[in-house]
């Protein structure tokens, strides 16, 4: 028997990365999963690789007419739903003389406009005991050159992450955070060009106080915690981070 078996999951940005891990932990452990991301080919890869058994849907958390068609499906494949997991993000490193209108619009919308509609939209499915989990950043305490508007991204989600913690405990629904350091998901490469890619990481491991990057299952299992065993857990966030925010 698993130990999730009966529970059912939503993921957005799931088809890599750290969506793509808890994805594999909590199917693997018997839930009923579905995942989302912008690409079909992309979340196609995924279930492949987590079983047929994996929903996939095709949304841009930039969207609202996405969000809301997602709520659409979500209530016909799933009904309700045990773990929201609200994690689809993006990284642009820019430094902050050279930022543009689009650039910052792109960062604020799919990191926190985003975040707030799909909780929204699919609170009405969130069933009593369950609980969402949004993703932050280690950097939305840290001052970090070239990521001042991601960091800014970050910190409306952590804010957000209070309020709506609040505002969800009449249903019996919990909502945390984690904020997780640098994880080795290939991110960095590809929102940069490789050169400075590897720069960021070779600095971000020198300065991390276990002196390495974080993996992908680090992350999963601090998730699957928040989501269905913290149940005296809400509006907090949980650093996933090697020390870098504490020590
Ligand atoms: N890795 C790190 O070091 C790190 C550290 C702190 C915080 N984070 C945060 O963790 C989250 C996941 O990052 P990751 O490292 O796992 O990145 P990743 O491997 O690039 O995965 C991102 C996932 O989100 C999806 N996605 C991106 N933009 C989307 C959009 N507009 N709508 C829907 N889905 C979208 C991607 O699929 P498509 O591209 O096909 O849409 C993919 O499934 C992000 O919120 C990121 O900011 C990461």
């Amino acid at each position: 028997m698993g130990k999730y078996d009966g529970k059912s999951v939503v993921i957005t940005g799931g088809s890599s990365g750290l969506g793509f891990a808890t994805a594999r932990l909590l199917a693997d452990g018997g839930a009923k999963v579905l995942i989302t991301g912008r690409t079909r080919a992309t979340l196609d890869a995924a279930r492949e690789r987590l079983g047929n058994g994996v929903l996939t849907v095709v949304s841009d958390a930039a969207s609202m007419t996405d969000v809301n068609d997602l709520a659409d499906q979500v209530k016909t494949e799933l009904g309700q739903v045990d773990a929201l997991f609200v994690n689809a993000g993006v990284t642009r490193t820019v430094p902050f003389e050279s930022m543009t209108e689009d650039v910052y619009d792109e960062l604020l919308t799919v990191n926190a406009k985003g975040p707030y509609f799909t909780v929204q939209k699919l609170a009405p499915l969130l069933s009593s005991g369950s609980s969402v989990v949004l993703t932050t950043s280690v950097v939305n305490v840290l001052g970090m050159p070239a990521l001042s508007a991601y960091a800014a991204s970050k910190a409306a989600l952590r804010s957000m992450t209070r309020g709506l913690a609040r505002e969800l405990l009449p249903r019996n629904v919990r909502v945390n955070a984690i904020s997780p350091g640098p994880i080795d998901t290939g991110i960095l490469a590809r929102s940069m060009p490789a050169e400075a890619a590897q720069q960021m990481v070779d600095e971000l491991t020198a300065g991390s106080p276990m002196l390495r990057m974080g993996e992908p299952d680090e992350v999963a299992k601090a998730v699957a915690f928040l989501a269905f065993e913290a149940t005296y857990t809400t509006g907090a966030e949980f650093p996933i981070d090697g020390g870098a925010s504490q020590l």
